[in-house]
C-alpha cells in the first residue's frame, strides 16, 4: 500500500458497514480519505477511533449517490479541496427487502435500489475517471458487489437486489474494457452474507454463517496493493459454511 501513501481515495456509503471500516483502514494505511454519505454526522463519528494524524485525514462529504447533482458536487469538493481522487470503493449500496417484484406499489423502492446500486455506481465511476483522466493518474475503482451479482439464491424480498448486482457484475466488465488502455484498474468484489446494517436482525439469520466487515476490506487493500501490471478482476468471498 505504499505508493498510495497521500494519495486520495473516495468511499461511497462511508457511514456504515463495509464502507465504515474502508475509510478507517485506507486513512490507518496513510491515504487521504473523502468520506461520502448522506449521514456525515456518522463518518466524523469515525474519526474517534482513529489515531489523531490517521483522523485528520479523513473528510466527511455528505452525497445521495441516487442524485447526479450531489454526486457530481462531491466529486467536485474532492476536486478543488483535496486534489482528486486516486481510489474510488463504489460501496454505498441498499436492499428494500420490503416487497416481491409484484408487489402492487413497489415501484419507489425498486427505483431506490436501482438508483444507488446502479446508477449511482456508474455516475461516480465517470466522475472519478473523468478526475483521473484530468490529472494523468493511472487510479483504481474497486465495485462492491455480491455473491447475488453471480447467482441467483431463492432469499425471500430480495426483489429487484440480485438484478442490481447482476448488473455491477456486467458494468465492472464494461468499464475494464473501456479502461484498458487508460492505465485505470477497475475490479469487482463480491461478498456472501456480512454482518453489517444490511442484514436484518432476527432469528431468521441466528444460525447462518457471516463475513465481517474487515474481510471485506482485507481484499480491497489486497487488490490495491497489487502491482501496476497486475489486474484483480474479481474476488469472490464465502464465509466458511455458507449454505447457498
Ligand atoms: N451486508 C451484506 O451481506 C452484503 C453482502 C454483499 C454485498 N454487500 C454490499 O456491500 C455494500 C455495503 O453494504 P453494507 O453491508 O456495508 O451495508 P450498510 O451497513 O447498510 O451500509 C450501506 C451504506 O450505503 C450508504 N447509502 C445507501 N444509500 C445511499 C445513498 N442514496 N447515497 C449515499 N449513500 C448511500 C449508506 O449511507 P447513508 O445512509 O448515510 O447515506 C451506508 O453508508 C453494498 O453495496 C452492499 O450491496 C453487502
Amino acid at each position: 500500500m505504499d505508493r498510495w501513501i497521500g494519495k486520495v481515495a473516495i468511499v461511497t456509503g462511508a457511514s456504515s458497514g463495509i464502507g465504515a471500516t474502508a475509510v478507517q483502514a485506507l486513512a490507518r494505511a496513510g491515504m487521504i480519505v473523502a468520506g461520502l454519505a448522506r449521514r456525515t454526522e456518522r463518518v466524523e463519528e469515525l474519526k474517534k477511533h482513529l489515531p489523531p494524524e490517521a483522523a485528520n485525514r479523513v473528510h466527511a462529504i455528505r452525497c445521495d449517490v441516487t442524485s447526479e447533482e450531489s454526486i457530481v458536487n462531491a466529486f467536485g469538493t474532492v476536486d478543488r479541496q483535496l486534489g482528486g481522487v486516486d481510489v474510488l470503493i463504489n460501496n454505498a449500496g441498499v436492499s428494500k427487502l420490503t416487497c416481491t417484484l409484484l408487489t402492487p406499489g413497489n415501484g419507489e423502492d425498486l427505483r431506490t435500489v436501482m438508483d444507488t446500486n446502479v446508477m449511482g455506481l456508474v455516475l461516480c465511476s465517470r466522475e472519478a475517471f473523468q478526475s483521473m483522466k484530468r490529472r494523468q493518474v493511472a487510479g483504481h475503482i474497486v465495485n462492491i458487489n455480491s455473491i447475488l451479482g453471480h447467482k441467483y439464491i431463492g432469499f425471500p424480498n430480495l426483489n429487484i437486489y440480485g438484478a442490481s448486482k447482476y448488473a455491477v457484475t456486467a458494468i465492472t466488465e464494461t468499464l475494464r474494457n473501456d479502461l484498458r488502455n487508460e492505465g485505470t484498474k477497475v475490479k469487482s468484489i463480491s461478498p456472501g452474507i456480512v454482518r453489517t446494517e444490511m442484514v436484518p436482525e432476527g432469528k431468521q439469520f441466528e444460525n447462518t454463517p457471516m463475513l465481517e466487515a474487515d474481510d471485506i476490506v482485507g481484499a480491497i487493500l489486497y487488490a490495491l496493493g497489487t502491482p501496476p501490471h497486475v489486474q484483480v478482476h474479481e474476488v469472490i468471498i464465502k464465509p466458511v459454511g455458507e449454505l447457498a
